[in-house]
């Protein structure tokens, strides 16, 4: 799985200039965590990996993102290959309205790549709900709505519809902020399961969360990337004094 490296990012949201000269690199069997107050563009940053933000009306983007070592804004990049190696996690799960099954294989359909038999459909489901923990609880419902799930479970199900593309890159934004502390818990010794095989990235206000679960902290203020590094460090001797002022919870 692929390193994500970020040199002279800059983005514009119209006039508003929300990144500024972001560089930074996301290393593969890894977390890292974006902190930051609101409003600083950890979530702008998070959508520059897999390009999320070129959807949006009057986005200007300049600088590089490579993925290995293939820039994702050159001109012939595949969208749909890259956001299929690269897939997104919300802070509310978005499960679509179909059964738990065609919920985990739903970016195999849309992919093309879909078993053509019954049996090799169910094996990739029972696969991808197996890493998140999902299979003995729902073999026997895997028919049934994934609406009827606990948010838990949902967002669980989002992310074995990534495990089930095979993605290598796995983006999440607050994705426990819907959560009560028990299921939040039970996401986060997930994504250090999951982290043996991926590049994990995840925005969080949550610094405890951060603390607990990443590798490396990027601390973002502005639209600058104020400060990065291993997490120890960044908790317990930031080298900015900003950075400082937002862990010990002087900033909003
Ligand atoms: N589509 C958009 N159009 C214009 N401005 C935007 C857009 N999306 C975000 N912004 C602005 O860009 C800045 C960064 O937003 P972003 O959502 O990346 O911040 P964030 O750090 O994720 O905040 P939060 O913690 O509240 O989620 C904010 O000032 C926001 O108002
Ligand atoms: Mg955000």
């Amino acid at each position: 799985m692929p390193s994500i490296t970020v040199e002279n990012l800059n983005l514009h949201y119209g006039s508003f200039h929300a990144l500024k000269n972001v560089s930074s690199y996301f290393k593969e069997r890894t977390i890292t965590a974006l902190i930051g107050p609101s409003g600083c563009g950890k979530s702008t940053l998070l959508r520059c990996l897999n390009r999320m933000n070129d959807l949006i009306d009057g986005v200007r983007i300049d600088g590089r993102v490579l993925i290995g070592d293939k820039d994702i804004y050159s001109p012939g990049t595949n969208l749909i290959q890259l956001r299929k190696e690269a897939g997104m996690v919300f802070q509310r799960p978005n499960p679509f309205p179909l059964s738990i099954l065609e919920n985990v294989l739903f970016g195999l359909k849309i992919h093309g790549q879909m078993p053509a038999q019954k049996r090799g459909q169910f094996e990739r489901a029972e696969k991808a709900l197996t890493a998140v923990g999902l299979w003995e609880a729902l073999k026997e419902k895997l028919l049934q709505s994934a609406l009827d799930l606990t948010l838990e479970q949902q967002q669980r199900l989002c992310i074995a519809r990534i495990v089930a593309l095979e993605s290598s890159i796995v983006l999440m934004d607050e994705p426990c902020s819907a959560l009560d502390p028990m299921a939040t818990e039970k996401i986060e010794s997930l994504m250090l399961q999951l982290k043996e095989k991926y590049t994990i990235v995840i925005v969080t206000h949550n610094m405890q969360q951060a603390a607990r679960i990443s590798d490396e902290t990027g601390f973002m203020l502005l639209g600058e990337l104020l400060e990065f590094g291993i997490t120890g460090q960044i908790f317990t001797k930031p080298r900015d004094e900003r950075t400082n002022d937002y862990i010990t919870g002087r900033y909003g």
